[in-house]
């Protein structure tokens, strides 16, 4: 196993984004792009490769298959995006048949890599990657809320007028409709919300908390009516994760993961806070919930679940 070799299945909008964020990374010596569309996989890399001499050494070429054999990290970003007004679970049986092709083309020549899923629905995705695959639990994480958490951090931030990288507040469940902020133990720099909102005297009830969870939940919907799709911030999304795996920094991110029982939930793949590290996935975290927030977590896995149930295996 190369830890210096990455593979990127699927080069579009996101993929090829990720890409760039990653040649400039140094994480990766190789970095191996695949795509049903050669031409475009090929494009890519010829791109991305002139721009080398200004950044970080690294080989970026259009592979195939056989490529991934020695690969640490797979990443898939292929299939269909979101046309405006669809949902990201409107698109589950498209790339559920993309993943029944790509999964089997990737274990046919490597067992042993973490495969890192970012595709939508991207916690049903993660769960077919789980089931195709048959890797442990632990080498199949799915992107989940980590975007949705960069998104409240952003919108909280702004609201504070306070630096977002010190607002501690996360983002979990479905990366979609059902998704749910944990507010009950978020804080800024260790003050929780009422503390914080007492000295700066900005207005922050519990309806402006609702408003700016709406805001993060239809952040897509809204860039996807904008501009046709996404792909700057979950590149970075993607690139925090890749970060926490090959640097092995044990850091919590709330990525798509099985829970094991955690808070009463089988069986399926959702969003939760997790320490993320070298072997994958290290550990889901207990975080502590209010009823409302454990409450609104049942009702997203029970979405999840029910997508589940339909999918044509
Ligand atoms: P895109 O249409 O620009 O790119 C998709 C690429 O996948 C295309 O280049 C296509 O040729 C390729 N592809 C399709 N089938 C393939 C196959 N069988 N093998 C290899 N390549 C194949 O779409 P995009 O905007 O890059 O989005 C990609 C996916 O990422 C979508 O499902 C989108 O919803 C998802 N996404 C997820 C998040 C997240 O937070 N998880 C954020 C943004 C987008
Ligand atoms: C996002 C994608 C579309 O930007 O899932 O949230």
């Amino acid at each position: 196993m190369n830890l210096r070799k990455c593979a990127i299945i699927g080069c579009g909008f996101v993929g090829a984004t990720t890409a760039f964020a990653l040649t400039q990374s140094g994480l990766f010596s190789e970095l191996i792009l695949i795509d049903q569309n050669r031409k475009k996989a090929l494009g890519e890399a010829m791109d991305l490769s002139h721009s080398v001499p200004f950044g970080k050494p690294v080989e970026v070429v259009a592979g195939d298959y056989p490529d991934l054999a020695d690969c640490a990290l797979v990443i898939i970003t292929a299939g269909a995006g979101q046309a405006p007004g669809e949902t990201r679970l409107d698109l589950v049986h498209k790339n559920v048949t993309i993943f029944q092709s790509i999964i089997p083309q990737i274990t046919r020549y490597n067992q042993e890599c973490i495969l890192l899923v970012v595709s939508n629905p991207v916690d049903i995705l993660t769960y077919v990657t789980l089931k195709l695959s048959g890797f442990p639990a632990k080498r199949v994480i799915g992107s989940g809320t980590v975007l949705d958490t960069a998104r409240l951090k952003f919108l909280l931030g702004a609201h504070f007028e306070v630096d977002p990288r010190n607002v501690h507040a996360f983002m979990i469940g479905e990366h979609g409709d059902t998704e749910l902020p944990v507010y009950s133990s978020a804080n800024v720099s260790g003050i929780d919300f009422d503390h914080f909102c007492e000295s700066c005297q900005r207005r922050c009830d519990q309806e402006v908390l609702r408003t700016i969870y709406e805001e993060v939940k239809n952040s897509a919907y809204q860039v996807i009516e904008n501009k046709g799709a996404t792909y700057y911030a979950i590149a970075l999304a993607v690139l925090r994760i890749v970060e926490a795996l090959m640097r092995d920094e044990h850091s919590v991110l709330t990525v798509s993961v099985l829970p094991e029982g955690h808070y009463e939930l089988n069986d399926l793949c959702i969003g939760l806070p997790a320490i993320v590290g070298q072997g994958g996935i290290e550990k889901v975290l207990d975080v502590p919930l209010d009823a409302d927030e454990r409450d609104r977590l049942q009702k997203s896995a029970a979405q999840m679940k029910k997508v589940i149930g339909e999918i044509r295996w």
